[in-house]
């Protein structure tokens, strides 16, 4: 097989690099090491910038999202026994959309497959080859067992956090950064309707709690617990009894329960690996960085670099420039480190951590209320949550 760009991974990074790409008329293939089922079921985030939202618009494939999609114009902050709200739209004059990750997949999985594009699904063995020159090759086996090579001019590697893209680049070239949290979120999926129109991030002395959604018949929900729980000593009732305590603080009601469709743990942790190009290879997404999910930036933050990404192999291919190729870390790199900043940022407000002391209560405390109640401190959270512009 022989196309122009190789895409290893298709998630929201794969499959929105493959869509842009498309309708400037460069081609790709895509190898996705999971089966369409799988990925399409995969419960991740849901909260997309304006701008996101504007871009699926952009490449044709807004139309489910702006029917089922919840537009947020504001979120809450719940602590010491209140409730108080950031008024997103007012603040900046942009909202958010939530619409789930999955979703998003299905969306851009069914347009790729109608328009006849190829993706290779339960690709098994995938390893990446001559990156440095300039014929790199995919080889794969695919879903019958049979190898696969594929040659193209450039590697997008869209393949998450435990892909194999950025392991390929040799150790010595890799500049990475990680924090490693104290705790993780234990998150559940419910047959129940939203207890409150909009999100609710709420930091209880039994630790963090966020109240989310997916539609007007599904709450996504999300507890604080320790990196080594096991999901076993959480059964459904547990669960609620926590949330209860923790998202109701501010008192008089009571989240709305229903059968528990999904739950699971995930571990928080902030990385960035600087080095997003190697040769032909060009990391985008969960591959280069990873956020703790506190500021919602995972999949604004991997559309952000496709974005750029896209626009740098258009001018190649179109303008015979590989200016925006050779800048394309630089570019990334500022946004990604502001994200990087508000999710540690919030994630530290709104957690409890097992080694603070009375004094480090005290003060998230009052920064709860500061930036709660100044329109200076709401502000800065607000226009980092719908996101920064671009330069
Ligand atoms: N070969 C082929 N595909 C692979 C391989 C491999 N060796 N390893 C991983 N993949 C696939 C995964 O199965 C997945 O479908 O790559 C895809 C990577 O997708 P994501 O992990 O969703 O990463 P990305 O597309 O960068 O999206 C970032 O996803 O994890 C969330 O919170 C994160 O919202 C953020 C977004
Ligand atoms: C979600 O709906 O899954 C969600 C929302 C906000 C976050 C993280 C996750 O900060």
């Amino acid at each position: 097989m022989k196309t122009q760009v190789g895409i290893v991974g298709a998630g929201p990074s794969g499959l929105l690099l493959a869509r842009m790409l498309q309708l400037r008329g460069i081609e790709s293939i895509i190898i996705e090491g999971r089966s369409r089922a799988y990925i399409e079921a995969r419960i991740r985030a849901g909260v997309m910038e304006h701008w996101v939202a504007a871009l699926i618009d952009e490449v044709g494939l807004g139309e489910r999202m702006r029917r089922e999609g919840l537009v947020h114009d504001g979120l809450e902050i719940s602590f010491a026994g209140q409730r108080r709200r950031i008024d997103l739209k007012g603040l900046t004059g942009k909202s958010i959309m939530v619409y789930g990750q999955q979703e998003f997949v299905k969306d851009f999985v069914a347009a790729r497959l109608d328009d006849g594009l190829p993706i290779h699904f339960e690709a098994g063995d995938v390893s990446i080859h001559d990156v440095d020159g300039d014929s790199p090759k995919i080889r794969f086996t695919d879903k019958d067992g049979a190898p696969q090579r594929i040659e193209c001019d450039f590697i997008g590697g869209c393949d998450g956090f435990h892909g194999i893209c950025r392991p390929s680049i040799p150790a010595a070239k890799l500049t990475t950064f990680e924090k490693v949290y104290p705790f993780a979120w234990l998150g559940i999926l419910a047959e129940a309707a939203p207890s409150s129109d909009e999100l609710i991030y709420s930091n209880h002395d039994n630790g963090f709690a966020l109240h989310s959604m997916r539609s007007p018949e599904l709450t996504r929900l999300y507890l604080q617990v320790s990196p080594d729980e096991d999901i076993n000593d959480w059964p459904d009732d547990r669960i609620w009894q926590e949330l209860q305590t923790r998202l109701t603080q501010d008192g008089g009601w009571r989240l709305n329960e229903g059968p528990v469709q999904q739950k699971s743990i995930t571990p928080m942790r902030s990385f960035v690996c600087e080095t997003m190009r190697h040769g032909c290879l060009f990391l985008a997404g969960d591959s280069a960085h990873i956020v703790p999910p506190t500021g919602a930036k995972g999949m604004n933050l991997a559309a952000a670099d496709v974005r750029v990404l896209a626009g740098a192999l258009t001018d190649f291919y179109k303008s015979d420039s590989a200016a925006g190729l050779d800048h394309y870390a630089d570019k990334c790199l500022g946004r990604i480190w502001k994200a990087e900043r508000f999710s540690w940022w919030m994630t530290q407000m709104l957690h409890l951590s097992p080694e603070a002391d009375g004094f480090d209560r005290r003060i998230q405390l009052a920064e709860l209320d500061y930036i709660t109640s100044s329109e200076a401190g709401a502000k800065s959270l607000a226009e980092n949550y719908v996101g920064l512009p671009f330069d």
